[in-house]
Protein backbone atom coordinates (compact mmCIF):
# COMPACT_ATOMS: atom_id res chain seq x y z
CA UNK A 1 0.00 0.00 0.00
CA UNK A 2 1.30 3.44 -1.35
CA UNK A 3 1.58 6.07 2.08
CA UNK A 4 -0.69 8.14 0.75
CA UNK A 5 -3.67 5.03 0.53
CA UNK A 6 -2.42 4.32 4.04
CA UNK A 7 -2.46 7.96 4.88
CA UNK A 8 -6.07 7.80 3.80
CA UNK A 9 -6.98 4.84 5.78
CA UNK A 10 -5.69 6.71 8.99
CA UNK A 11 -8.28 9.51 8.37
CA UNK A 12 -10.76 7.77 7.19
CA UNK A 13 -10.51 5.41 10.94
CA UNK A 14 -10.65 8.60 12.87
CA UNK A 15 -12.93 11.10 11.67
CA UNK A 16 -16.52 10.18 11.90
CA UNK A 17 -17.71 11.63 8.41
CA UNK A 18 -16.30 8.09 6.99
CA UNK A 19 -18.26 5.95 8.98
CA UNK A 20 -20.31 3.46 8.32
CA UNK A 21 -23.72 4.67 8.65
CA UNK A 22 -26.21 4.67 5.71
CA UNK A 23 -27.14 7.86 6.00
CA UNK A 24 -24.61 10.11 8.14
CA UNK A 25 -26.53 13.16 10.02
CA UNK A 26 -25.50 16.47 11.34
CA UNK A 27 -26.60 19.94 13.03
CA UNK A 28 -26.19 23.01 11.57
CA UNK A 29 -26.45 26.18 12.59
CA UNK A 30 -26.51 25.64 16.29
CA UNK A 31 -23.94 28.69 17.08
CA UNK A 32 -26.08 31.37 16.15
CA UNK A 33 -29.02 32.88 17.57
CA UNK A 34 -32.23 32.11 15.51
CA UNK A 35 -30.64 28.83 14.21
CA UNK A 36 -32.14 28.14 10.80
CA UNK A 37 -34.90 29.86 11.36
CA UNK A 38 -36.30 33.60 10.08
CA UNK A 39 -39.24 33.98 12.51
CA UNK A 40 -40.34 35.51 15.38
CA UNK A 41 -41.61 32.74 17.45
CA UNK A 42 -40.92 31.98 20.91
CA UNK A 43 -38.36 29.72 22.07
CA UNK A 44 -35.86 29.66 19.05
CA UNK A 45 -32.16 29.46 19.69
CA UNK A 46 -30.24 32.12 22.07
CA UNK A 47 -26.98 32.54 21.31
CA UNK A 48 -25.92 31.31 24.94
CA UNK A 49 -22.89 28.84 25.13
CA UNK A 50 -25.34 26.68 26.95
CA UNK A 51 -27.53 26.28 24.16
CA UNK A 52 -25.30 25.59 21.95
CA UNK A 53 -23.64 23.27 23.55
CA UNK A 54 -26.31 20.82 24.68
CA UNK A 55 -27.16 20.51 21.33
CA UNK A 56 -23.47 19.19 20.24
CA UNK A 57 -23.77 16.94 23.04
CA UNK A 58 -27.25 15.68 22.24
CA UNK A 59 -25.78 15.24 18.68
CA UNK A 60 -22.87 13.47 20.01
CA UNK A 61 -25.20 11.04 22.18
CA UNK A 62 -26.82 9.86 18.70
CA UNK A 63 -23.48 9.79 17.24
CA UNK A 64 -23.91 12.76 14.41
CA UNK A 65 -21.19 12.67 12.13
CA UNK A 66 -21.09 16.79 11.67
CA UNK A 67 -21.51 19.75 13.64
CA UNK A 68 -21.68 22.45 10.94
CA UNK A 69 -21.22 26.00 12.23
CA UNK A 70 -22.42 28.67 9.99
CA UNK A 71 -20.06 31.79 9.91
CA UNK A 72 -21.78 34.76 10.44
CA UNK A 73 -20.32 38.53 11.64
CA UNK A 74 -23.66 40.26 11.41
CA UNK A 75 -27.53 39.84 11.08
CA UNK A 76 -30.54 40.17 8.64
CA UNK A 77 -32.06 42.69 10.12
CA UNK A 78 -35.96 42.56 10.81
CA UNK A 79 -37.50 42.07 14.08
CA UNK A 80 -35.68 38.77 14.82
CA UNK A 81 -32.43 40.36 13.36
CA UNK A 82 -32.17 36.36 12.39
CA UNK A 83 -28.57 35.57 13.53
CA UNK A 84 -27.55 38.84 14.64
CA UNK A 85 -25.54 36.86 17.10
CA UNK A 86 -23.51 34.13 17.41
CA UNK A 87 -20.10 32.15 18.26
CA UNK A 88 -17.29 32.32 15.91
CA UNK A 89 -16.60 29.30 14.74
CA UNK A 90 -12.90 28.09 15.40
CA UNK A 91 -13.27 29.43 18.91
CA UNK A 92 -17.17 27.70 18.63
CA UNK A 93 -15.48 24.45 17.01
CA UNK A 94 -12.68 24.27 19.57
CA UNK A 95 -14.87 24.31 22.66
CA UNK A 96 -17.33 22.20 21.12
CA UNK A 97 -14.65 19.35 20.11
CA UNK A 98 -13.29 19.51 23.84
CA UNK A 99 -16.50 19.13 25.17
CA UNK A 100 -17.90 15.71 22.77
CA UNK A 101 -16.62 12.27 21.96
CA UNK A 102 -17.21 11.33 18.51
CA UNK A 103 -18.93 13.86 16.23
CA UNK A 104 -17.23 15.32 13.02
CA UNK A 105 -16.33 19.35 14.43
CA UNK A 106 -16.39 21.51 11.91
CA UNK A 107 -15.28 25.71 11.55
CA UNK A 108 -16.87 27.53 8.69
CA UNK A 109 -14.30 29.95 7.62
CA UNK A 110 -14.69 33.13 4.92
CA UNK A 111 -11.73 32.95 3.08
CA UNK A 112 -11.53 37.06 2.92
CA UNK A 113 -11.18 36.86 7.09
CA UNK A 114 -8.32 35.18 7.71
CA UNK A 115 -5.38 34.71 6.91
CA UNK A 116 -4.28 31.41 5.52
CA UNK A 117 -1.53 30.76 8.07
CA UNK A 118 -3.62 31.90 10.67
CA UNK A 119 -6.34 29.26 9.61
CA UNK A 120 -4.15 26.34 8.99
CA UNK A 121 -2.93 26.70 12.63
CA UNK A 122 -6.00 26.85 14.38
CA UNK A 123 -7.43 24.32 12.27
CA UNK A 124 -4.47 21.82 12.93
CA UNK A 125 -5.03 23.01 16.80
CA UNK A 126 -8.80 21.89 16.39
CA UNK A 127 -7.89 18.77 15.46
CA UNK A 128 -5.35 17.90 17.76
CA UNK A 129 -7.85 18.88 20.16
CA UNK A 130 -10.78 16.45 18.53
CA UNK A 131 -8.04 14.00 18.01
CA UNK A 132 -8.55 14.12 14.13
CA UNK A 133 -12.62 15.07 13.93
CA UNK A 134 -12.52 18.01 12.18
CA UNK A 135 -13.51 19.61 9.21
CA UNK A 136 -12.70 23.03 7.48
CA UNK A 137 -16.32 24.18 5.67
CA UNK A 138 -14.95 27.12 3.62
CA UNK A 139 -17.06 29.61 2.45
CA UNK A 140 -16.49 32.69 -0.10
CA UNK A 141 -18.65 35.32 1.29
CA UNK A 142 -21.85 36.68 -0.09
CA UNK A 143 -23.43 38.78 2.85
CA UNK A 144 -21.64 41.97 1.62
CA UNK A 145 -22.25 44.20 4.46
CA UNK A 146 -20.57 41.52 6.82
CA UNK A 147 -17.17 41.05 4.92
CA UNK A 148 -17.03 45.20 4.08
CA UNK A 149 -16.54 44.91 7.90
CA UNK A 150 -13.12 43.50 7.31
CA UNK A 151 -11.81 46.96 5.42
CA UNK A 152 -12.32 45.42 2.11
CA UNK A 153 -14.24 45.15 -0.56
CA UNK A 154 -16.63 42.31 -1.56
CA UNK A 155 -14.63 40.81 -4.38
CA UNK A 156 -16.12 40.52 -7.93
CA UNK A 157 -17.72 36.46 -7.94
CA UNK A 158 -15.29 34.21 -9.59
CA UNK A 159 -11.95 36.56 -7.92
CA UNK A 160 -13.41 35.18 -4.88
CA UNK A 161 -12.87 32.15 -6.28
CA UNK A 162 -9.14 32.53 -7.19
CA UNK A 163 -8.67 33.91 -3.95
CA UNK A 164 -9.91 30.71 -2.35
CA UNK A 165 -7.83 28.30 -4.55
CA UNK A 166 -4.71 29.74 -3.30
CA UNK A 167 -6.13 30.23 0.21
CA UNK A 168 -6.52 26.78 0.20
CA UNK A 169 -3.47 25.52 -1.31
CA UNK A 170 -1.12 27.56 1.19
CA UNK A 171 -3.37 25.82 4.06
CA UNK A 172 -2.67 22.51 2.60
CA UNK A 173 0.87 22.80 1.97
CA UNK A 174 1.55 24.09 5.28
CA UNK A 175 -0.60 20.89 6.90
CA UNK A 176 2.24 18.47 5.09
CA UNK A 177 5.21 20.52 4.33
CA UNK A 178 8.54 19.17 6.40
CA UNK A 179 9.88 22.46 5.28
CA UNK A 180 9.24 26.32 5.11
CA UNK A 181 6.75 27.38 2.40
CA UNK A 182 7.11 30.29 0.71
CA UNK A 183 4.26 31.23 -1.79
CA UNK A 184 3.74 34.21 -4.08
CA UNK A 185 0.23 34.44 -5.73
CA UNK A 186 -2.14 37.15 -7.01
CA UNK A 187 -3.63 37.04 -3.51
CA UNK A 188 -0.96 36.54 -0.87
CA UNK A 189 2.38 36.53 -0.25
CA UNK A 190 3.71 33.88 2.23
CA UNK A 191 7.47 33.76 3.31
CA UNK A 192 9.04 30.99 5.18
CA UNK A 193 5.61 29.82 6.55
CA UNK A 194 5.34 26.52 8.90
CA UNK A 195 2.63 24.98 10.79
CA UNK A 196 4.04 22.48 13.28
CA UNK A 197 2.84 19.70 14.41
CA UNK A 198 0.90 18.68 11.48
CA UNK A 199 -2.81 17.68 11.79
CA UNK A 200 -4.20 14.77 13.12
CA UNK A 201 -5.53 13.57 10.19
CA UNK A 202 -2.77 12.70 7.20
CA UNK A 203 -2.99 14.37 4.72
CA UNK A 204 -4.68 17.06 5.68
CA UNK A 205 -8.45 17.51 7.99
CA UNK A 206 -11.32 16.87 5.73
CA UNK A 207 -12.11 20.40 3.82
CA UNK A 208 -15.94 20.94 2.64
CA UNK A 209 -17.79 23.61 0.37
CA UNK A 210 -20.86 24.35 -0.56
CA UNK A 211 -20.31 27.02 -3.39
CA UNK A 212 -24.22 26.70 -5.06
CA UNK A 213 -22.64 28.34 -8.48
CA UNK A 214 -21.23 26.86 -11.31
CA UNK A 215 -17.91 27.77 -10.08
CA UNK A 216 -18.14 26.75 -6.90
CA UNK A 217 -19.54 23.53 -8.10
CA UNK A 218 -16.29 23.13 -9.55
CA UNK A 219 -14.12 24.32 -6.85
CA UNK A 220 -15.86 21.59 -4.44
CA UNK A 221 -15.39 18.96 -6.78
CA UNK A 222 -12.06 20.05 -7.49
CA UNK A 223 -10.47 20.70 -4.27
CA UNK A 224 -12.98 19.53 -1.79
CA UNK A 225 -13.58 16.03 0.15
CA UNK A 226 -16.94 17.22 0.51
CA UNK A 227 -19.89 18.75 -1.38
CA UNK A 228 -22.80 20.47 -1.04
CA UNK A 229 -26.39 20.64 -2.58
CA UNK A 230 -29.06 23.60 -2.20
CA UNK A 231 -31.59 22.00 -3.78
CA UNK A 232 -34.16 23.95 -6.08
CA UNK A 233 -36.70 21.35 -6.36
CA UNK A 234 -37.53 17.96 -4.11
CA UNK A 235 -39.70 15.35 -5.98
CA UNK A 236 -37.56 11.94 -5.74
CA UNK A 237 -35.90 12.49 -9.48
CA UNK A 238 -35.17 16.07 -9.31
CA UNK A 239 -33.15 15.39 -6.04
CA UNK A 240 -31.45 12.57 -7.50
CA UNK A 241 -30.45 14.15 -11.04
CA UNK A 242 -28.81 16.96 -8.85
CA UNK A 243 -26.76 14.57 -6.39
CA UNK A 244 -25.87 12.24 -9.87
CA UNK A 245 -24.63 16.03 -11.61
CA UNK A 246 -22.22 16.53 -8.82
CA UNK A 247 -20.67 13.31 -8.41
CA UNK A 248 -20.77 12.78 -11.82
CA UNK A 249 -18.64 16.55 -12.36
CA UNK A 250 -16.38 15.40 -9.92
CA UNK A 251 -15.52 12.05 -10.91
CA UNK A 252 -15.47 13.11 -14.73
CA UNK A 253 -13.36 16.31 -14.56
CA UNK A 254 -11.53 15.71 -11.93
CA UNK A 255 -11.42 11.75 -11.35
CA UNK A 256 -12.29 12.42 -7.79
CA UNK A 257 -14.91 10.53 -5.70
CA UNK A 258 -16.25 13.06 -3.12
CA UNK A 259 -19.31 13.15 -0.43
CA UNK A 260 -22.14 14.77 -1.64
CA UNK A 261 -24.34 16.02 1.47
CA UNK A 262 -27.48 18.41 1.57
CA UNK A 263 -29.39 19.99 4.45
CA UNK A 264 -33.04 19.65 6.37
CA UNK A 265 -35.59 21.40 8.27
CA UNK A 266 -37.65 19.41 10.63
CA UNK A 267 -40.94 20.20 11.62
CA UNK A 268 -42.71 17.14 13.46
CA UNK A 269 -46.26 16.16 15.35
CA UNK A 270 -48.23 13.62 16.49
CA UNK A 271 -49.87 13.76 13.48
CA UNK A 272 -49.39 15.28 10.11
CA UNK A 273 -52.31 18.36 10.53
CA UNK A 274 -50.38 19.15 14.05
CA UNK A 275 -46.92 19.58 12.37
CA UNK A 276 -48.87 21.67 9.42
CA UNK A 277 -50.14 23.47 11.89
CA UNK A 278 -46.26 24.25 13.54
CA UNK A 279 -45.23 25.35 10.12
CA UNK A 280 -48.30 27.12 9.61
CA UNK A 281 -47.80 29.26 12.70
CA UNK A 282 -43.48 30.12 12.69
CA UNK A 283 -43.33 29.80 8.78
CA UNK A 284 -46.83 31.57 7.71
CA UNK A 285 -47.95 33.70 10.71
CA UNK A 286 -44.63 34.59 12.51
CA UNK A 287 -42.03 34.16 9.73
CA UNK A 288 -39.58 37.45 9.81
CA UNK A 289 -40.36 39.22 6.01
CA UNK A 290 -37.64 41.59 6.66
CA UNK A 291 -35.08 39.85 7.72
CA UNK A 292 -36.10 37.33 4.48
CA UNK A 293 -35.85 39.68 2.35
CA UNK A 294 -32.85 41.36 3.42
CA UNK A 295 -31.16 38.01 3.37
CA UNK A 296 -33.03 36.22 -0.21
CA UNK A 297 -31.83 39.97 -1.79
CA UNK A 298 -28.48 39.90 -0.74
CA UNK A 299 -27.52 36.53 -1.40
CA UNK A 300 -30.02 36.94 -5.32
CA UNK A 301 -27.58 40.25 -5.74
CA UNK A 302 -23.72 38.89 -4.93
CA UNK A 303 -23.96 34.54 -5.26
CA UNK A 304 -24.89 32.47 -7.74
CA UNK A 305 -26.79 29.62 -6.04
CA UNK A 306 -30.24 30.16 -6.64
CA UNK A 307 -32.08 31.90 -9.82
CA UNK A 308 -34.21 34.82 -8.91
CA UNK A 309 -37.59 33.53 -10.10
CA UNK A 310 -36.20 30.54 -7.68
CA UNK A 311 -35.22 32.48 -4.72
CA UNK A 312 -38.81 33.72 -4.73
CA UNK A 313 -40.79 30.43 -4.36
CA UNK A 314 -37.86 29.05 -1.51
CA UNK A 315 -38.52 32.30 0.84
CA UNK A 316 -41.02 29.73 2.50
CA UNK A 317 -38.33 27.35 2.69
CA UNK A 318 -35.28 29.99 3.69
CA UNK A 319 -37.95 31.34 6.69
CA UNK A 320 -38.77 27.49 7.68
CA UNK A 321 -34.75 26.23 7.54
CA UNK A 322 -32.51 28.48 5.42
CA UNK A 323 -33.63 26.69 2.28
CA UNK A 324 -33.60 23.07 3.23
CA UNK A 325 -35.36 20.06 2.17
CA UNK A 326 -38.77 19.91 4.11
CA UNK A 327 -39.26 17.02 6.26
CA UNK A 328 -43.00 17.87 8.02
CA UNK A 329 -44.95 15.48 9.32
CA UNK A 330 -45.31 12.61 11.50
CA UNK A 331 -41.91 10.62 13.02
CA UNK A 332 -42.64 8.25 10.49
CA UNK A 333 -42.94 10.60 7.58
CA UNK A 334 -39.66 12.31 8.84
CA UNK A 335 -37.92 8.82 8.34
CA UNK A 336 -39.55 7.91 5.55
CA UNK A 337 -38.09 11.37 4.17
CA UNK A 338 -34.76 10.97 4.99
CA UNK A 339 -34.73 7.39 4.35
CA UNK A 340 -35.96 9.10 0.29
CA UNK A 341 -33.17 11.10 0.62
CA UNK A 342 -30.58 8.65 1.05
CA UNK A 343 -31.83 6.42 -1.51
CA UNK A 344 -31.11 9.62 -3.58
CA UNK A 345 -27.55 9.49 -3.19
CA UNK A 346 -26.95 11.72 -0.11
CA UNK A 347 -23.73 10.60 1.85
CA UNK A 348 -25.55 12.67 4.43
CA UNK A 349 -28.04 15.25 5.47
CA UNK A 350 -27.69 18.35 8.13
CA UNK A 351 -30.38 19.36 10.19
CA UNK A 352 -32.60 21.95 12.15
CA UNK A 353 -35.54 22.51 13.66
CA UNK A 354 -37.11 25.81 14.89
CA UNK A 355 -37.36 25.70 18.57
CA UNK A 356 -34.03 23.63 18.43
CA UNK A 357 -33.73 22.57 22.09
CA UNK A 358 -37.25 20.85 22.62
CA UNK A 359 -37.55 19.85 18.89
CA UNK A 360 -34.09 18.09 18.66
CA UNK A 361 -34.62 16.19 21.88
CA UNK A 362 -38.28 15.10 20.49
CA UNK A 363 -36.13 14.01 17.70
CA UNK A 364 -33.75 12.26 20.18
CA UNK A 365 -36.03 10.56 22.07
CA UNK A 366 -38.65 9.79 19.73
CA UNK A 367 -37.72 9.56 15.36
CA UNK A 368 -33.74 8.41 16.11
CA UNK A 369 -34.94 4.80 17.46
CA UNK A 370 -36.51 4.57 14.40
CA UNK A 371 -34.11 5.81 11.86
CA UNK A 372 -31.96 2.98 13.74
CA UNK A 373 -34.99 0.29 13.20
CA UNK A 374 -34.88 1.46 9.44
CA UNK A 375 -30.98 0.78 9.20
CA UNK A 376 -30.60 4.30 8.07
CA UNK A 377 -27.95 4.48 10.81
C1 LIG B 1 -24.40 23.60 4.38
C2 LIG B 1 -24.09 25.00 3.98
C3 LIG B 1 -23.33 25.80 4.81
C4 LIG B 1 -23.05 27.12 4.47
N1 LIG B 1 -22.40 27.89 5.36
C5 LIG B 1 -22.22 29.19 5.08
C6 LIG B 1 -21.64 30.04 6.06
O1 LIG B 1 -21.35 29.61 7.16
N2 LIG B 1 -21.44 31.33 5.74
C7 LIG B 1 -21.77 31.84 4.50
O2 LIG B 1 -21.55 33.03 4.28
N3 LIG B 1 -22.32 31.04 3.56
C8 LIG B 1 -22.56 29.76 3.84
N4 LIG B 1 -23.15 28.95 2.91
C9 LIG B 1 -23.38 29.50 1.57
C10 LIG B 1 -22.50 28.86 0.52
O3 LIG B 1 -21.32 28.34 1.01
C11 LIG B 1 -22.12 29.76 -0.62
O4 LIG B 1 -21.27 30.79 -0.19
C12 LIG B 1 -23.28 30.41 -1.28
O5 LIG B 1 -24.22 29.43 -1.60
C13 LIG B 1 -22.81 31.17 -2.50
O6 LIG B 1 -22.26 30.30 -3.41
P1 LIG B 1 -21.73 30.82 -4.79
O7 LIG B 1 -20.73 31.90 -4.46
O8 LIG B 1 -21.05 29.63 -5.40
O9 LIG B 1 -22.87 31.33 -5.56
C14 LIG B 1 -23.48 27.64 3.24
C15 LIG B 1 -24.26 26.84 2.41
C16 LIG B 1 -24.58 25.54 2.77
C17 LIG B 1 -25.41 24.72 1.88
Amino acid sequence: MSNTARERQLREACNPLFGTSKLKLGTFCSNLSGGCAITTLDGVLDASWGSTLSLARMADQMGFEALVPVGRWKGFGGESDFNGEGFECFTWAAGIGASTARAGVFATSHVPTIHPVMAAKQAMTIDHITNGRFALNLVTGWHKTEIEMFGAPLLEHSKRYDCAVEWLDIIKRLWVSDEPVDYEGEFYKVIGAQVRPHPVQRPHPVVMNAGGSERGRHFAAKYCDVAFVILTAYGFDDVKAQVDRYRELARREYGRDIQVWSYAYVVQGETEADARAYFDEYVHQKGDQVAVDNLTTTMGINAQTVPPEVMEAMKTHFIAGWGGFPLVGTKEQIVDGLAMLQRAGFDGILLSWARYLPDMAQFQAETFPLLVQAGLR
